[in-house]
């Protein structure tokens, strides 16, 4: 076991543990601690292997090494590829030096993604959004012409954009462990890079719909909602279904007794409970296909929990209490 540090908090974890893990574990146990401790991630992603160490938005500055070698690590690191070792003391949203580094590294992420938002499907549950918002800048300083692509239809069910990929790599993981087979990859280097269209093979399998939830950004969406409705009008309920493929356990996205999309549920890191099927994805769209549980937790602080039904009830719980604050004085 290893007696880890971050912003403060102390936390013991099992030997072989990342620091975002143990972060992630750190949150987890205390709900008292700060979630922003857990470092932000875009291509990390705890259910596929080797997954992370791409985009350097969870760096880290190690200011202990470990009880052995107290001395600090030089430059910050990716705490999504970086072990923790006893003893070691890690700041994240308590460093300005951090906090500086992490708004450079959504700089370089911005710099071909295009501000697609007001149009695009993934706005309102977009990591990227969310980081831009909270660690980047409000200008970009890059002259030269963005990188420009032609849309891809990916088989019936998904649309590419490329223009919007962030080179996560997390699609390609899903392609390679999810489904049988991997017609998909990345093309070219640096600059250059792009997800191979060999990816519209993926689309016969049956899991291949699971990279539409991974995806961090809106390259890659799903056709059978595009354009249907922003997502902060939908209602998202947890429902579920007898399959044979998976588990049935999904988030429909309802708006009146509509199912305008259907996802798999999501964790508070925003990653997928369970892998669902491409059947349970794009083909059940009819509420009497699902039992409806109950409204699904938004965790994620985000646009979609904004006026959500949740925080409906205890708007009005506050907004009774100052009410009366305001009689008693009067
Ligand atoms: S398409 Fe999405 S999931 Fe795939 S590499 Fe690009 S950003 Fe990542
Ligand atoms: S989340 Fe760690 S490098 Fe991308």
């Amino acid at each position: 076991m290893a007696k880890v540090t971050i912003d403060g908090h102390m936390i013991e974890v099992p030997d072989g543990t990342t620091i975002l893990q143990a972060a992630r574990m750190l949150v987890d146990k205390n709900p008292e601690v700060d979630a922003k401790v857990a470092p932000p991630t875009m291509c990390y992603y705890s259910k596929l292997k080797t997954s992370g160490g791409y985009c350097r938005t969870c760096v880290v500055k190690v200011t202990k090494g470990s009880e052995k070698d107290p001395r600090p690590m030089p430059k910050p690191v990716a705490s999504c590829r970086t072990n923790v070792m006893d003893g070691m003391e890690v700041v994240n949203i308590t460093s300005p030096e951090v906090l500086e580094a992490r708004k450079g590294v959504v700089e370089f992420l911005l710099i071909n993604h295009p501000l697609d938002c007001p149009i695009c499907d993934q706005a309102g549950e977009c990591h990227l959004q969310d980081l831009g918002y909270e660690h980047g800048l409000a200008k970009t300083r890059y002259d030269f012409s963005r990188r420009t692509f032609n849309l891809i239809d990916i088989g019936p069910y998904i649309k590419l954009h490329m223009t919007r990929c962030i080179m996560c790599f997390r699609c390609i993981k899903v392609a390679d462990q999810i489904t049988n087979n991997r017609f998909q990859g990345m093309l070219f280097r640096g600059d250059a890079s792009e997800i191979s269209t060999y990816i519209e093979k993926a689309i016969d399998n049956d899991f291949s719909g699971n990279v539409i939830d991974v995806c961090p950004v809106g390259a890659l969406t799903d056709r059978t909602f595009r354009f249907k409705s922003r997502v902060w009008f939908t209602k998202p309920m947890d429902a579920h279904r007898n399959c044979t493929k998976c588990s049935g356990k999904v988030a429909i996205w309802m708006k009146g007794n509509e199912v305008l999309r259907v996802t798999a549920r999501k964790d508070q890191w925003g990653e997928a409970i369970d892998w669902i099927c491409n059947d349970c994805r794009f083909e059940k769209k009819d509420a009497k296909d699902w039992v409806i549980e109950k409204p699904s937790h938004i965790s994620r602080h985000s646009v979609i929990s904004q006026n959500h039904y949740e925080n409906l009830a205890q708007l009005k719980l506050d907004i009774g209490k100052q009410q009366k604050q305001i009689a008693a004085k009067k």
